[in-house]
């Protein structure tokens, strides 16, 4: 559910037409819907209530500052996985004791960062990276809450480049040799063992590889048990998936029906790590069309935004839904066509061989579900400024982001005369 929709002929994001701000802001723009981000929070909020829970919402599906503080507002924490994602976490008013810092490389700047600012726990992938956070909280004379990420070796089904719970992925520790890391880390004086981490992929659209991972891994808490190492967090990741075409991920609370009985026997609490499943339908990508064109009877869309903008449909062969911005254009014959941008890649695109309405020069439309890994992995390429990012929230727009600038693009940067 989001709140998207058409009334009078226009599409709307809640009560504001997206033309409007179309003409007010420019394009291209993402819109985010406050409303629906905050119920998606909700919704996890209400199926995990049975057992002692933190929703740490995944920073990095959109780490838009005001995105943050909505959902913050509304009670969550923040998986980070940079010292970058931690300044926003801050900045964005979230409580230290609420944020989970995961990831492969941590660098001991960041450690340190995440140290002073106080975080509940590091979610560590390395005997390495152990000893650095050791050596850094000893240092500072410091205790690091530290949870393992274990990695389940779980087929999450989804695209091979979202896993992350398969024994061949760079992630984690390996759940058969994690229990000699977690007598190696109870060792060093300045790690306090609190938690057992792990996130198997994403846009996963089934139950079964969470039920799977999840009792792995609470056969693995009962083994830390067995050497004396009693945990008070277990964090089970994101990776909930949305809609996109004609997926059906199964609610968070039909997860939580299989999961939370379990879970609740471990007397832990369970922190989750969404960042999809609440922002990705609560944004589109707004665009207009700079030019139609035909090649060897194949029609082109040739629009404002990019594979710069959204880079899904490039780099993971993402399906984002088109819709007109203007209904009227949705009566008109249908037709096959690629939706390009104007980056010189072939592979820019943001649909491909899709049916689609005759859209005209200079109309606008909607590349859905792009509120999540949209504009927080745009990048400069071919020197284009990163768009705005405008959140609605009933009938009022704000721009949270601004359009970057000419100058925006060479900040830094100098000759050498
Ligand atoms: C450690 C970790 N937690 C949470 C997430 C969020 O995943 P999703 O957006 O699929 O919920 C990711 C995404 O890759 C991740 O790497």
């Amino acid at each position: 559910m989001h709140d998207f929709q058409y009334a009078n002929g226009a599409l709307h994001c809640e009560s504001v037409p997206l033309e409007k701000i179309a003409q007010e802001v420019g394009t291209p723009f993402y819109c985010y819907s406050q409303n629906t981000l905050v119920r998606h929070f909700k919704v996890y909020e209400e199926a995990f209530k049975d057992v002692n829970h933190l929703i740490c919402y995944a920073v990095k599906a959109n780490s838009n500052l005001a995105i943050i503080n909505e959902l913050v507002k509304a009670g969550a924490g923040c998986d980070i996985v940079s010292g970058g994602e931690l300044f926003r976490a801050l900045k964005a008013g979230c409580d230290p004791k609420k944020i989970v810092y995961a990831g492969v490389g941590k660098t001991e700047e960041e450690i340190e960062y995440a140290l002073k600012s106080g975080i509940l726990m590091f979610n560590a992938e390395s005997s390495q990276e152990l000893f650095a956070i050791d050596a850094v909280a000893a240092r500072l004379g410091l205790k690091a809450g530290v949870a393992l990420r274990v990695n389940p070796d779980v087929d999450p089904k989804t695209h091979p480049y979202i896993s992350t719970g398969l024994k061949k992925n760079k992630f984690g520790i390996s759940i058969d040799g994690a229990l000699e890391e977690y007598r190696l880390a109870a060792q060093m004086k300045n790690i306090q063992l609190i938690g057992v981490h792990q996130h198997i992929g994403s846009q996963i659209t089934q139950v079964s590889p969470f039920v799977d991972a999840v009792e792995r891994l609470l056969a693995f808490v009962e083994k830390l048990k067995g050497i004396n190492i009693n945990i008070k967090y277990i964090d089970i990741g994101g990776g909930l998936g949305i809609t996109y075409k004609d997926e059906s991920p199964p609610l968070p609370a039909e997860l939580a029906k299989e999961i939370v009985p379990q879970l609740k026997k471990s007397g832990c609490t369970i922190v989750m790590e969404p960042g999809r499943n609440i922002v990705g339908n609560a944004g589109v990508l707004v665009s207009r069309v700079l030019y139609t064109k035909k090649n060897e009877g194949k029609t082109f869309f040739v629009v404002d935004a990019g594979m710069n903008d959204l880079v899904r449909p490039a780099m993971y062969q993402a399906h984002q839904g088109i819709q007109p911005v203007d209904h009227a254009v949705a009566d008109r014959p249908k037709l096959e066509a690629d939706v390009v941008g104007p980056i010189c890649e072939s592979g820019d695109f943001l649909a491909k061989d899709r049916i689609l309405p005759e859209f005209k020069k200079g109309e606008l439309l909607a590349v859905m579900s792009a509120g999540a890994y949209g504009f927080s992995m745009a990048s400069n390429y071919n020197s284009r400024r990163r768009v705005a990012e405008v959140l609605v929230k009933g009938s009022a727009y704000h721009v949270v982001r601004a359009r970057e600038t000419w100058e925006d693009l060479i900040r830094g940067e100098k000759t050498i005369g």
